[in-house]
């Protein structure tokens, strides 16, 4: 028989609020500034908390105000308007079905002639659309957001990885949407995304069709202090100890990256001692290294020697705020800045650099905590 999972760190976005680590302020902004009336822009880099944070919002919202309906459509993988339609939907028959209203969701539509099936194992429904012409694309959206206007329901909606829909040919997706949600008086929306500067531009460029027309949360790392006491707390829930030392390491190793500290904790809670101490820190990283090498040197097969060579230079550094000047590329051997400046390039877009703006400029670092940290015990 397998055991109870009891492991206090999870590794998933949202559990249950005793297995989540604060975020209190951060709920309620996004609460405030929902039923005040202005949608919201989340923004961070990934891994740090936003879907867990939206999650939990979402349960918090449910406490306070049972009447309200939330939606989560995540569109991460979605490359064209009919995928986004298709995650739209799917979202929104799962609550109605909820509701026992999604008869008369199926009813309204039934002009798009969808065909509408449940998982047998999880119950999650399914949707697929044929269209006539691209219209019918376009009218389908529509028709989704005046089914909940007419609902007469307070409403939120999140869109997870919103940049996306940047990306679908042959539409102007952001036009299309700005014009059937504008007007939803009864619909709260949170765009959620973590390639900062496409989520900026969406809205803070002038030419753009999102333009302003929101309010804009940063989520930062969770405050030393703070994580600090909520990783003591979870030991002690099952019954264990953890030495200061081990926290510090915990933390200051992980950078406070919140998905890493959870799996870092995790690991450590799985050796089965009642009082972890520095090595017991130093074991987790090993297996944690034994677990993900596979995975890096997947991604050294994936870019060039020299931009591999200039991620192992940049995480030797830890961070560096001057990825183009000489002494750094002397160190290094990475060759001519212009070749230093492709490198930075393709590695920031291919999400394995992270830039950090400041008020003085920009740090780079590598963006994956675990690749960053093994680097530098290469
Ligand atoms: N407040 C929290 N308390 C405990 N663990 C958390 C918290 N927020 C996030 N996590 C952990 O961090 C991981 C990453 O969180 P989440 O998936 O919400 O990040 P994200 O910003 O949405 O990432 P991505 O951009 O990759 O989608 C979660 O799987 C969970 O393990
Ligand atoms: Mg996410």
């Amino acid at each position: 028989m397998c055991p109870k999972v009891n492991n206090p760190f999870a590794l998933k976005p949202f559990v249950s609020k005793d297995l989540f680590c604060d975020r209190d302020a951060e709920v309620e902004l996004l609460i405030g500034y929902l039923f005040g009336g202005s949608d919201v822009t989340l923004i961070s880099p990934r891994r740090m908390g936003k879907t867990g944070l939206i999650m939990r919002t979402f349960e918090e919202i449910k406490e306070r105000r049972s009447d309200v309906l939330t939606f989560y459509v995540d569109i991460m993988n979605t490359r064209t308007i009919d995928d986004f339609n298709r995650k739209l939907m799917e979202s929104v028959v799962a609550v109605l079905k909820k509701e026992n209203i999604v008869n008369r969701f199926i009813k309204f539509i039934s002009g798009l002639r969808p065909s509408i099936s449940y998982d047998p194992l999880t119950a999650e429904p399914q949707v697929s659309l044929v269209y006539r012409d691209d219209l019918e694309k376009e009218m389908t959206i529509d028709m989704i957001f005046r089914f909940l206007k007419d609902l007469d329901r307070e409403i939120v909606i999140a869109i997870d990885e919103f940049q996306q829909i940047r990306e679908y040919p042959g539409v102007r997706m952001e036009a299309v949407l700005r014009s059937y949600i504008q007007h939803l008086n009864n619909i709260h929306f949170i765009f959620c995304g973590s390639r900062k500067h496409l989520m900026v531009e969406m809205f803070t460029d002038a030419r753009r069709p999102f333009y302003e027309s929101t309010s804009f949360l940063s989520l930062k790392k969770i405050p030393e202090d703070i994580y600090r006491e909520f990783i003591i707390c979870q030991f002690r829930s099952k019954g264990r100890d953890i030495s200061d030392e081990a926290v510090g390491m915990i933390l200051s190793w992980t950078r406070r990256h919140t998905f890493y500290v959870q799996k870092l904790c995790h690991t450590i809670f799985n050796i089965q001692h009642r009082y972890h101490d520095r090595n017991d820190v130093l074991l987790a990283i090993n297996l944690i290294f034994d677990e993900y090498e596979d995975r890096f040197f997947e991604i050294r097969n994936l870019i060039t020697p020299a931009q591999w060579n200039f991620l192992k230079a940049v995480a030797n550094e830890g961070t560096t705020d001057h990825p183009m000047a000489k002494d750094f590329l002397m160190k290094y051997k990475i060759g001519t800045p212009a070749n230093a400046q492709r490198c930075l390039a393709s590695l920031l877009e291919k999400e394995l650099l992270l830039a950090t703006p400041h008020s003085e400029g920009t740090t780079y670092s590598v963006y994956n905590v675990f690749l960053s940290r093994w680097f530098e015990r290469c």
